[in-house]
């Protein structure tokens, strides 16, 4: 079993209530962007527990998520489902979702690709595009490297990439962004926006019809 499906099975679903009852429904950067660009259908690509599906969903989006462990689409759907909210929800890989082709104004994605390696990060990337509209957007957050990040046991292979090697993230990947390595996995034909948040950073990119590359 991998790390996430492990980590997700192995959850205390008291933890998960009280994540929900303290977070911060209220709009933020990315619901006012996608308001803005009129966009209404989104999915939720690594979505966890659901937490942030769920707050686009009370913000009006139409929303899907996925995960790669389905102990946590199994959770996002029940949280939805609780607040009243329909939504598919299911277990896959961003690299290979199997979703259709173009089913999206906008794929979100907090903090996962920054979970794979770079290289395949680089194959998230183009399938999250593969699944937006034309005219849609995907967005992407990274988080920054902090110090558990350095002191947890790890190697760092020859791209960069944090491979844990024991204790609590045995198993688990990071790969530390800065600006120079999003523009690195997205290259120079899209149309793209790389912001600077306060843990990390947010990678905006525009889809066109005609550029389907990244
Ligand atoms: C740091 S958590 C972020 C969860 C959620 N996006 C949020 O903002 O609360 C990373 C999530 O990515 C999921 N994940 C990791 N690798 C994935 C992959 N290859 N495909 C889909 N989900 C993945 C994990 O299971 C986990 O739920």
């Amino acid at each position: 079993m991998g790390f996430w499906e492990q980590s997700w099975k192995d959850i205390d679903l008291a933890r998960v209530e009280a994540y929900t009852e303290g977070f911060n429904f209220n709009s933020d950067s990315i619901i006012d962007f996608l308001n803005e660009k009129q966009c209404h259908k989104v999915l939720d690509a690594g979505c966890g527990c659901g937490i942030y599906a769920l707050k686009l969903a009370k913000h009006g989006f139409d929303v899907d998520g996925l995960d790669v462990a389905s102990s946590a689409s199994d959770i996002a759907s029940k949280l939805m489902a609780d607040n009243g909210f329909t939504g598919r929800f299911t277990a896959a890989d961003i690299k290979d979702t199997r979703l259709a082709t173009e089913s999206y104004d906008a794929v979100i994605s907090r903090d996962v690709i920054d979970h794979m390696t770079k290289a395949d990060a680089k194959l998230a990337l183009k399938e999250l595009f593969r699944l937006t509209k034309n005219d849609g957007y995907v967005i992407v957050t990274v988080d920054s490297l902090d110090d558990e990040y350095v002191s947890e046991p790890h190697i760092v292979d020859a791209d960069g990439n944090y491979c844990f090697t024991d204790g609590k993230w045995n198993g688990m990947v990071f790969h530390p962004y800065d600006e120079n390595e999003l523009q690195d996995i997205i290259g120079n034909s899209t149309e793209h926006l790389i912001s600077v948040l306060e843990d990390g950073f947010m990678l905006v990119c525009r889809k066109y019809a005609d550029n389907e590359r990244v």
